[in-house]
This record gives C-alpha cells, sequence and structure tokens, in this order.
C-alpha cells in the first residue's frame, strides 16, 4: 500500500487547504485472516467493534492479502482471462440471492466456470464480513458481488458513469432509505497495483455542497410512497415499481452533481491511494469519496447494513443530511 497527500491546492485567500492525511483515511489490519479470524480471540468483540467504528467515520479497513479463503485454481481462472481474449473481459455482475451471473458472453463453459468462481468468492468474503463486523453480523443484506476485469485509466465513459471522478456511491435501481453501502474490494491483479484517489468526508463535502446540490428542494418534495395500484401494475408489466426517499434522490443527484462540478473535481486536496496487488479493502462507499485512476482486475462484494446495525447512526450520511436539511429525509424516519 503506498499513500500520497497531492500538494495541496490554493484557495481564491491564498490559505493552503490540506488533503485528508492519508493515515487518518486508513487502517491497516495485519492481525485478522480467515479461518480462525482474529488471532487474538478472546479481543474479538472489542476489535469488531473498532473496525465498525473506523468504518462509520469514514476510513477504510485495508489487508495486504487475501483474508479470506480463495482457491488459488480459482484465482488463476480469473487471471486467465487476461490472455485468453475471450468477452468475458467485461464488468460482470453475480447475484448471490438469485445466484444469476450478468454481463458475462463468450464459451458457454468459461461463462459457468466463472459463475461458481464468483458464487464461491461471494460466500467466502460473506463469511469474512460475517467475523470481522460482528455488530452487524445479525443484520446485513447481501447484495450484488462483481467482476471488473477492464483497465480503467482511459475509459471511454460519458460523465455520470465515470469512476475517475470523485463521488460517493448511490444506485438508481436500489433505493436505500438510509441504509448504508458497504463494499470490499481484492486486488487480484498479480502485479499491477489499484489506484484511487480521496478527499474530505461525506459531512464535510454535504457541508459544503449540498445546498447548492438542492437538499433543500428534495426535503420539501418529502417521501410519498407510490400508489400501491401503480406499483401492482408496474409490476405486472414487468417494469421497476422502485420507491425512492428524498435521502435517495438527493443521493442520486449529489454522484451526478460532484461528478459535474470540474472545479471541485479539480482542485479538491486529493489523497491518492495505492492498493497493492492483491490486497482487500472495505469501505461504506457512500461516505467515502472515492475516484479510481488505474488498475485492472478487481473483485467486488457489496453488502447493505441497516441504519439499526451502525455502532454510530448519527454518522451516517442519512442523519448528516436531515440535520443539514432540518427534516426528515425518509418515510420511516418522519
Ligand atoms: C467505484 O467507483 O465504486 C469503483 C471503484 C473501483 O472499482 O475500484
Ligand atoms: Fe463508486
Amino acid at each position: 500500500m503506498i499513500l500520497t497527500n497531492t500538494p495541496s491546492n490554493t484557495t481564491s485567500t491564498g490559505t493552503a487547504r490540506h488533503a485528508p492525511a492519508a493515515t487518518d483515511v486508513l487502517v491497516h489490519i495485519d492481525n485478522f485472516k480467515l479461518p480462525p479470524g482474529w488471532s487474538s480471540p478472546v479481543d474479538a468483540a472489542m476489535l469488531s467493534r473498532q473496525c465498525c467504528e473506523h468504518l462509520e467515520d469514514g476510513r477504510i479497513l485495508y489487508f495486504d492479502g487475501i483474508p479470506f479463503e480463495f482457491p488459488g485454481e480459482d484465482l488463476q481462472f480469473l487471471l486467465s482471462q487476461r490472455q485468453s481474449g475471450s468477452r468475458l473481459h467485461k464488468n460482470v455482475s453475480f447475484r448471490p440471492r438469485q445466484d444469476v451471473l450478468r454481463g458475462a458472453a463468450g464459451d458457454p463453459a468459461d461463462v459457468q466456470r466463472l459463475k461458481t468462481v464468483m458464487r464461491r468468492y461471494s460466500q467466502h468474503v460473506t463469511s469474512f464480513i460475517r467475523h470481522l463486523l460482528m455488530p452487524y453480523t445479525e443484520h446485513f443484506q447481501l447484495d450484488y458481488a462483481s467482476f471488473r476485469p477492464e483497465q480503467e485509466e482511459g475509459r471511454d465513459l460519458p460523465v455520470h458513469k465515470r469512476n475517475d471522478l470523485l463521488h460517493f456511491d448511490a444506485f438508481p435501481t436500489r433505493p436505500m432509505h438510509g441504509r448504508r453501502i458497504l463494499r470490499c474490494f481484492t486486488n487480484v491483479n498479480p502485479t499491477e497495483g489499484r489506484i484511487w484517489n480521496t478527499t474530505d468526508g461525506f459531512s464535510t463535502l454535504a457541508g459544503k455542497f449540498a445546498a447548492d446540490a438542492g437538499l433543500a428542494g428534495f426535503a420539501a418534495h418529502g417521501s410519498p410512497r407510490s400508489n400501491p395500484l401503480v406499483r401492482a401494475l408496474k409490476k405486472a408489466f414487468g417494469m421497476k415499481a422502485v420507491d425512492h426517499s428524498a435521502y435517495d434522490r438527493f443521493m442520486l443527484r449529489f454522484h451526478d452533481y460532484l461528478k459535474e462540478n470540474t472545479d471541485f473535481q479539480q482542485s479538491c486536496p486529493k489523497t491518492r491511494i495505492e492498493y497493492a496487488p492483491g490486497s482487500t479493502w472495505l469501505c461504506y462507499t457512500d461516505s467515502v469519496p472515492h475516484a479510481v485512476l488505474s488498475g485492472q482486475y478487481a473483485l467486488e462484494q457489496t453488502f447493505i447494513i441497516p441504519l439499526q446495525a451502525l455502532v454510530a447512526p448519527e454518522k451516517s450520511p442519512l442523519r448528516v443530511l436531515e440535520k443539514l436539511a432540518g427534516m426528515p429525509l425518509t418515510a420511516q424516519s418522519a
């Protein structure tokens, strides 16, 4: 892991602005690996809670290697996709709860094998989260996993889809209603690091930009549940019937707002993080601003954490925004 704080930019008033210190952002964990888990089992509950506190404070937990089972043959298969010229060279997603692989095309035997690898990866990383983050064990929901075999540097994507611009994650088709997006990544590339930039955390950026991004308007509109009849009709016609709260609408807007904001993207203080080949890291990507600058071949599993499982719910983006807006942003918190 290599960390650099970029030279601070100079504000219009001439005062130097500093990037968040890398040591404040990353927490290196070297005493946990499954099996069996914590190297000092008597401290497991305390260490586990500390990990949740770090994550909820906007830090990234970093492991030098893969802290869960990962069969060598699965790794070899993923990397063999580099040379094969196969059409598996796309970002693919795996939905563990439905056991469905999306986005992979090509030789049916390869697609089937990739599904088996993704299923196994998802099971092992889930077991890892259960043991590492015990306060969440009873509550989290398993979301999608992904394999990202494309080189991130120089991808030609429309601005809102560009992952090399700093952003917080929000899913257009999966409203969170204040629940958190926790993501675990492994850089499976044996030789190339994966490079991220980060900057000030959610409460700082929300304090600076939420008003300009329209928070008051989203809050005033409220979180009306759509008509049950309309929802049933949509479902009957195979359309997605999703209910977005004011929180979800704002988070989707904030994602786009930050990516569109060239002044912010260019002038904000940045901390560069290089995730070494074979390393693993996890963070709440709805509150850790991130941009992936380069890297190829990453695995990722997303978990949804409900508010009641958090050790410090008052630090969640929902509560931060509600404080700024002065009113509830979901039907539940009304
Ligand atoms: C993201 O922006 O969520 C992707 C990060 C990555 O692929 O490293
Ligand atoms: Fe993202």
